[in-house]
């Protein structure tokens, strides 16, 4: 998919702008310095393989050339966004699943931003923050959605079991239909941040509710509870085996089933 295609393709989305390329490092690299440089808001980076991608907690990334989606989008708070800010990562994985969902597949949230199905790992988001001062002047998404089935890893380079949307359901999917659909829930979604149908989707979409799952947050003892639910400001609501509840805040957060 190259530089005219996806224009076409999204001609008719309000997106500040685009740059697409056949290879590159790290898509999320080249938004972070473009941002820096006064890229506008809603503005893409696209890339067809990333030699150097990056995944949660310094990980790699893998996107082998054709197979995948990777893009970084960069949002600029709004006024009176501010409070959404650290919402922009869940609204990426519901964005994802909303368009999963749409070409009949069941994903869901590993939260905070894992998109699985059948309980494999199918899609990660990277959200990288470029601050002035005291304030966040750019969040660059960074989504890796793994389409064909050579596009997932080597079992032994992943620390959760991977898989690929053809994988999964058995057919090929269109990656530029696909990729528009993203985007467009991406936008619709985020004008709904604040209400209360932005945190019940997210929640509708959870992974492991109402099991047992080990919450490691770095720095800390990991701790085991059953998943309740979400708070309104997209913390996770677990609870322990004493019957009380704790929340866990993303940030370096893992969280895996208890099996
Ligand atoms: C994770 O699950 O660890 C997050 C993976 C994020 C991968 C995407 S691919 C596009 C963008 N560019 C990167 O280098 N990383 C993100």
């Amino acid at each position: 998919m190259d530089e005219r295609t996806l224009r076409k393709a999204l001609s008719d989305i309000p997106l500040g702008s685009l740059r697409a390329f056949k290879q590159t490092g790290s898509t999320n690299n080249m938004a972070l310095a473009w941002a820096t440089d006064g890229a506008p808001d809603l503005s893409i980076v696209y890339a067809e393989e990333q030699t150097s991608g990056r995944g949660r907690g310094d990980r790699r990334w893998f996107t082998r050339s054709g197979t995948a989606l990777a893009f970084s989008i960069i949002l600029r708070p709004l006024s009176g966004e501010e409070l959404s800010v650290p919402l922009f990562s869940g609204m990426g994985a519901v964005a994802v699943c909303d368009a999963l969902g749409r070409r009949g597949m069941h994903p869901e949230i590993k939260w905070p931003n894992d998109v699985l199905l059948n309980r494999r790992k199918v899609c990660g988001i990277l959200a990288e923050s470029v601050w002035i001062g005291e304030n966040v002047d750019s969040v660059i998404l960074g989504i890796g959605i793994n389409v064909k089935a050579e596009s997932v890893p080597l079992f032994e380079r992943l620390n959760f079991p991977a898989t690929s949307l053809e994988a999964e359901t058995g057919k090929s999917e269109d990656r530029l239909s696909l990729f528009r659909d993203i985007i467009q829930a991406l936008l619709f979604w985020r004008d709904l941040l604040t209400k209360e149908a932005f945190i019940h989707a997210w929640g509708n979409y959870l992974a492991f509710q109402g099991e047992q799952v080990e919450i490691q947050v770095k720095g800390e003892v990991s701790k085991t509870g059953k998943i309740e639910g979400l708070k309104a400001n997209g913390s996770l609501i677990l609870r322990s085996a004493d019957e009380t509840t704790f929340t866990v805040q993303f940030g370096e957060v893992h969280l895996r089933p208890v099996i």
